[in-house]
């Protein structure tokens, strides 16, 4: 039996860290929709850099809250079982999950737009804004998928090929209005997969979904993973 868990930035929420469009998601009065795009970042390095560096640190002080933590038990539980994740904090990661897919890349990872070059830095605050790259000085920019670009197509096949296989698939706090991932859902419930929703708020994917938890990500996640060992044992 094959469970997928795919999130979106209500999970990290209870960690501390805004999701983009809830309340807390503005920053200097932008909406993500203004920073996270290569034009924003051409126009103004230092400005996106900035955002990126103020979210870095808040997820650096972040702990995996309850929810991470149940998604992290569920793989170690079920033999089938993966997470595909639209977040760039590594806090699935951190909180013990392995097969985790990141479809918006991470947000420790640098790649320089002069000559590719890819690493990893995990300082925040960065000692210099925007950062440059060690081996050519060129620009740095953040490993991340910004709006208008396409995702890493490894990610995004196995992604689509997982919700295609789903028997249940569970949606946590997404917003479900960023494609291509927010099709993952429909894909899975077109194939077969029983639909979970884990969200306090109503979402785009609601209508399709065979059963709502109205509520955060720690409770309602508790009381999925109840219902999976319940519903498919406890092995699935
Ligand atoms: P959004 O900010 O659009 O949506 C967050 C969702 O989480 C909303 O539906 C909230 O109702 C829900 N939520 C809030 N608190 C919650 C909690 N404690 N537990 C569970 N759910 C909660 O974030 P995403 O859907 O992840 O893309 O946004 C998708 C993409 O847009 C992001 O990956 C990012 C963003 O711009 C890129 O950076 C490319
Ligand atoms: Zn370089």
């Amino acid at each position: 039996m094959k469970i997928i868990a795919f999130t979106g930035a209500g999970i990290s929420a209870e960690s501390g860290i805004p999701t983009f469009r809830g309340k807390d998601g503005l920053w200097k009065k932008f909406r993500a929709e203004e920073l996270a795009t290569p034009e924003a970042f051409f126009r103004d390095p230092k400005l996106v850099w900035e955002w990126y560096d103020w979210r870095r640190q808040l997820i650096a002080k972040a702990e995996p809250n309850e929810g991470h933590k149940i998604l992290a038990k569920m793989e170690e539980e079920f033999p089938d079982f993966y997470v595909i994740t639209q977040n760039v904090d590594g806090l699935h990661q951190r909180a013990g999950s392995k097969k985790v897919i990141e479809l918006h890349g991470n947000i420790w990872k640098v790649r320089c737009v002069e000559c590719g070059h890819e690493t990893y830095d995990y300082r925040a605050p960065l000692p210099e804004i925007p950062p440059k790259c060690e081996k050519c000085g060129g620009l740095l920019r953040p490993g991340v998928v910004w709006f208008g670009e396409s995702l890493p197509l490894d990610a995004l096949e196995e992604a689509f090929r997982l919700s295609r296989e789903a028997d249940v698939f569970v949606v946590i706090g997404t917003s479900g209005v960023v494609y291509p991932a927010a099709q993952l859902p429909y894909e899975a419930k077109e194939h077969g997969a029983e639909v979970i929703e884990v969200n306090p708020d109503e979402t785009p994917i609601s209508r399709i979904a065979d059963k709502i938890y109205r509520e955060k990500a720690s409770t309602g996640l508790k009381k999925v993973y109840q219902y999976i060992k319940e519903r498919y044992g406890s092995k699935g």
